[in-house]
Formats: C-alpha cells, sequence, structure tokens
C-alpha cells in the first residue's frame, strides 16, 4: 500500500532543504505520495491563519508529516505553531538523535547520542504566563505528571530497547526543582529498574552539560523534561557540526512530526546555503519510524558518503556549495 506523507515545506530556508529532501525520498524509490500543506509564516500570508483547518486535517489523515521549519512572528500574540501542533496532537517525544558523520566541522568524530526530550509538559506547559500589571514581576508554571514522565520514560527505554542501545541517563535538576524534576527522577528510577539489561544512570543537567562537552562518547541515550531536553539536543547539534545536522522527530500515539531541529534560519534563506542534512536525516527517522530500515540506511549510507568526499557539501560544513549541488551529490550517489 502506497503510504501517504503529509508535507509541510514551511518557512525561510525550509522549502528549499524540503525539495531537496523530497527528491532523495524519491531517488531512493521508496515510492511515496505526498500531499503539500502550509504552515507558519507562509500560511499566515496565504490563509490567514498560521495553522489552518486543513494542514491539521492533513496531518491527522496521514500516518506521518515531514515538516520543514517555521517561522512565528514575534510579538503580535502568536502562539509558536511548533508549541501547538505538539500540544494538539499530544506529539509527547521528541527524539533528537545527534551521530558524528566523517567530514564535518565537528569536535569530536565518535558521537551517537539520542536525546529523548518531553515535548507537551514541564516549562513549556504554557500555563500561567503572567506579567504583573506594573511590569516588575513575572511568572510562568511548570507542571510535570507522573503519567507523563512515566510515558517519556519508557518511551525512552523501549527505543533503546529497540535499537540495541547500551546505556540511559535521566538529566534533571531534583536538588534545586524539588517538586518537579523531582518528580520526574523519582518516576526515571522506578521505570528503571523494569528495564534491567539497559544500563541506568543520572545526572543533574549542569553537570551533565560540562560533561556532554568534554566526554561526549560517555553518553547513549538522554531522557529528560521538555526545557532541558530542548537546550541539551542543540549542545548535542554543536557536538557533531552544527544544527544542519540534526533532525527531531515529534512522536504521539497516532501521529508523527518529522523536522529539523533548528529554525527557519531567516539569515541565509532564498540563498542557496542551507545544508539540508538536518530535514534529510529527519526523513531517514520517519522511514524507521516506518519500519524501513533498508531505505534509511541506503540514505543515511549516500549521504554520510557525500559528507566525507567534501567536494559538493555547504558552507557550514566546510564546503563551498549550495543546497542544490549537495542534494544532487547525494541524488547521484544513490544512484
Ligand atoms: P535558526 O535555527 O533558524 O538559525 C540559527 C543559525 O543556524 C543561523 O545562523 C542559521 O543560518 C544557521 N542554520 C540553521 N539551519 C541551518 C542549515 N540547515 N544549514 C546551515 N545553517 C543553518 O534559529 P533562529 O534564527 O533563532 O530562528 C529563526 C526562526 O525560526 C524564528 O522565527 C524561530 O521562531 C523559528 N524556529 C523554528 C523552529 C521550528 O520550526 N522547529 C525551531 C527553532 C526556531
Ligand atoms: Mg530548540
Amino acid at each position: 500500500m502506497t503510504i501517504t506523507v503529509t508535507v509541510i515545506p514551511g518557512d525561510g530556508i525550509g522549502p528549499d532543504i524540503v525539495d531537496s529532501t523530497v527528491r532523495i525520498l524519491n531517488q531512493a524509490g521508496c515510492g511515496f505520495r505526498y500531499e503539500y500543506a502550509d504552515a507558519g509564516l507562509t500560511a499566515l500570508e496565504k490563509h490567514g491563519e498560521l495553522l489552518p483547518h486543513s494542514t491539521l486535517e492533513a496531518i491527522k489523515r496521514n500516518p506521518v508529516t515531514l515538516k520543514g521549519p517555521l517561522t512565528t512572528p514575534v510579538g503580535e500574540g502568536f502562539t509558536s505553531v511548533n508549541v501547538s501542533l505538539r500540544q494538539q496532537f499530544k506529539l509527547y517525544a521528541n527524539v533528537r538523535p545527534v551521530i558524528s558523520f566523517k567530514g564535518t566541522q565537528a569536535r569530536y568524530d565518535n558521537v551517537d547520542i539520542l536525546t529523548v526530550r518531553e515535548n507537551t509538559e514541564g516549562m513549556y506547559s504554557g500555563i500561567g504566563q503572567t506579567v504583573s500589571d506594573d511590569g516588575l514581576e513575572a511568572e510562568a508554571v511548570s507542571r510535570i505528571t507522573r503519567a507523563g514522565a512515566e510515558r517519556i520514560v519508557r518511551f525512552a527505554y523501549d527505543l533503546a530497547r529497540r535499537e540495541g542501545r547500551k546505556k540511559v541517563t535521566a538529566v534533571h535538576k531534583a536538588n534545586i526543582l524539588k517538586s518537579t524534576s523531582g518528580l520526574f527522577l523519582q518516576v526515571a528510577r522506578e521505570i528503571a529498574e523494569q528495564y534491567p539489561e539497559i544500563e541506568s544512570n543520572e545526572m543533574i543537567v549542569d553537570a551533565a552539560c560540562m560533561r556532554l562537552v568534554m566526554h561526549p562518547q560517555e553518553f547513549d541515550v538522554i531522557v529528560t523534561t521538555n526545557l532541558f531536553g530542548d537546550i541539551i539536543s542543540d549542545l548535542c547539534a554543536g557536538l557533531v557540526g552544527g544544527l544542519g545536522m540534526a533532525p527531531g522527530a515529534n512522536i504521539g500515539k497516532d501521529c508523527a512530526i518529522f523536522e529539523a531541529v533548528h529554525g527557519s534560519a531567516p539569515d541565509i534563506a532564498g540563498k542557496n546555503l542551507a545544508n539540508p542534512s538536518s530535514v534529510i536525516l529527519a526523513s531517514v527517522q520517519m522511514l524507521e519510524y516506518l519500519g524501513r530500515h533498508q531505505e534509511a540506511q541506503r540514505i543515511v549510507d549516500a549521504l554520510a558518503k557525500v559528507i566525507a568526499e567534501g567536494e559538493h557539501t555547504t558552507r557550514d560544513l566546510g564546503g563551498t556549495h549550495g543546497t542544490t549541488e549537495f542534494t544532487e551529490a547525494v541524488i547521484a550517489e544513490l544512484g
């Protein structure tokens, strides 16, 4: 049966790097049908809203969505489209793998870390964001539920088990944030006992940041709450050559959206400079999610080869080429 993928090209560099990815999926013979939909600034300009109903319907209708970065206009009372999507579709798990590819500007050459970030609770729950009338005090509520913590920690261990990974590190700040991070850590310890074949450890977030920079090879799977996961996963992207190499999956019970970790990069939009690897690797995560491991591996191998050869890569990877040339080199490699 042909699978239909909802494709949201997005804003800024989005349309170019999503187009690269669709060309590569086609070249790899994936045989998908694509249903295009708008979101973000592009949707606001075309349809008068950031997240049109037809886009929500398309995401709901098809098993997977491939999405470019979206610009949320700042200071105009708009909620982030990404946050809305995660909440509306209950995409509770944000899975952000980073691996070192030979030929990047990365600091390390043997990093393979999977950050599993809780995507709907914590500091990003959106609850109680107030500023006092005199503008002197501001508040936001961080909310962690036992159910939410259990769901994400279990997800991380199940994924570790499926991928044959050896260790899960729970990252927290339970020494200071005793209620919220405390509950998360308590749940993480309970769940860890149910996976005796996987090594479990825990680390306070600030110490984890230092160790990630100094000894990233010590890490395998990281599971953490929303805000820490947001920050740590960008740090991890930095370990392997930057945001252009970092994909992310937002996974819920009935729906999954695959995207780049980075934003719409307005500074390089429309200049044929963006590295499409982030969305290409997001499509690899999508193929894995669909159980299509061989196609996923073929694309990773082709991408790795082009990056390692270094003759057709983009500026962020130390090359001199554009999005199009890079994409064409990967397509040629796929044969
Ligand atoms: P950004 O991630 O767009 O850019 C940060 C830096 O990384 C820029 O210098 C950019 O040129 C570079 N960069 C990003 N992706 C790259 C790629 N594929 N190849 C080469 N270089 C790349 O972050 P920024 O500028 O803070 O945000 C821009 C917009 O994106 C904002 O409107 C923000 O709200 C939105 N955003 C959207 C996200 C999403 O849709 N998932 C995530 C983060 C930000
Ligand atoms: Mg982020």
